[in-house]
């Protein structure tokens, strides 16, 4: 069952000269229920805009210039903002891309899980005492650690202890973006347990945000692959990752460490991502694109279904 649907969702960011510079432009895709997506895409492509406009979220330069977010039957973006606010975190949370050292290193861990949860909700102090020993033994933190601050944290129970605060609310849909950069190896492939050990138990959608495509190949069934601040490819990872269509995902593949084989030729991607004020013509990709034709460099490709559930935006395929 379809728990979001996000229909042509366009993002500016309205400089301090007045201009306004798209940073999501016309995003489409869908989550079921207890599913997980991969959103990835080189920095600065947009992932996380598009993920602060779900939540309507945005920083003040912010503005949600056009789309749908259906979310169990409701347009999140028609919502008044008290009515969204209501919906946040009770339906939809977010970890927030560097938020595990954004923890108040004054107070300890389960002070500052007790104020989210009465921040979005009013219990009586035993139970909220309960919840948020409950919350830390969800995540895999033993309840009496609740006393303890933040520096007597792993980098990985931090992160725990964020993902446990998003949960405060029973959430259906958990964001967490980039949950695993920073965190040496063997603790990245603990959240990654975590993470999709919530998505079968609680059958929690999730999105996962991650520059890592092996994150994405073991924790999601979906992928989105994002350039310059338009979808590239989507569709099931073992389909985009087996034969990725779009000559970005091609070359994203190509420079990413395969864990098979870790000796392997790596090859970048020359060049860099287009900056939104300068965005180029046609194919946001052509000028990095080896197989760009006359017509990628004047004509968008629009997004195409090229197998069920496998869409590609490249005039090429
Ligand atoms: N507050 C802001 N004001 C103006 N421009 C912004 C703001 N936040 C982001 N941008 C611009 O929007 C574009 C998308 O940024 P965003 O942070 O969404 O990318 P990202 O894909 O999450 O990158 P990363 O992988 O580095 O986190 C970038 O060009 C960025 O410079
Ligand atoms: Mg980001």
């Amino acid at each position: 069952m379809t728990l979001l649907e996000v229909e042509n969702l366009s993002t500016d960011f309205v400089g301090s000269d007045g201009v306004a510079r798209r940073a999501v432009d016309g995003l489409s895709f869908r989550l079921r229920r207890g599913e997980a997506l991969g959103l990835v895409g080189e920095s600065g492509c947009g992932k996380t805009t598009a993920m602060l406009s779900l939540l309507r979220l945005l920083p003040p330069a912010g503005r949600i210039a056009a789309g749908a977010v259906r979310f169990d039957g409701d347009d999140l973006m028609r919502l008044s903002t008290d009515a969204l606010r209501e919906r946040r975190w009770r339906d939809l949370a977010i970890v927030f891309q560097g938020a595990m050292n954004a923890l108040n290193p004054v107070r300890s861990v389960g002070e500052q899980i007790r104020e989210a949860i009465l921040l979005h909700r009013t219990r009586p102090r035993n139970e909220i005492d309960r919840r948020v020993g409950e919350l830390l033994e969800l995540v895999g933190i033993p309840a009496w650690r609740a006393a303890q601050f933040p520096h007597q944290y792993s980098g990985g129970m931090r992160q725990r202890a964020m993902i446990a605060m998003a949960l405060a609310c029973d959430p259906q849909l958990l964001i967490a973006d980039e949950p695993t950069t920073a965190l040496d190896v063997m603790v990245q492939a603990q959240i990654i347990e975590l993470l999709d050990q919530l998505r079968r138990d609680l059958n929690l959608g999730l999105i996962i945000v991650t520059h890592d495509l092996g994150v994405v190949a073991e924790l999601c069934q979906h992928v989105l692959v994002m350039y310059g601040g338009r979808l590239a490819e989507y569709g099931p990872v073992a389909d985009v990752f087996s034969l990725p269509q779009h000559p970005y995902t091609q070359r994203l593949l190509a420079a990413f460490p395969d864990l098979d084989r870790p000796d392997a030729h790596l090859e970048g991607i020359p060049g860099t991502p287009p900056r939104l004020s300068d965005l180029p013509n046609g194919c946001r990709f052509h000028p990095r694109c080896p197989l760009a034709i006359a017509r990628c460099r004047v004509e968008a490709p629009p997004p195409h279904q090229i197998a069920a559930g496998h869409v590609a935006t490249c005039h090429l395929v």
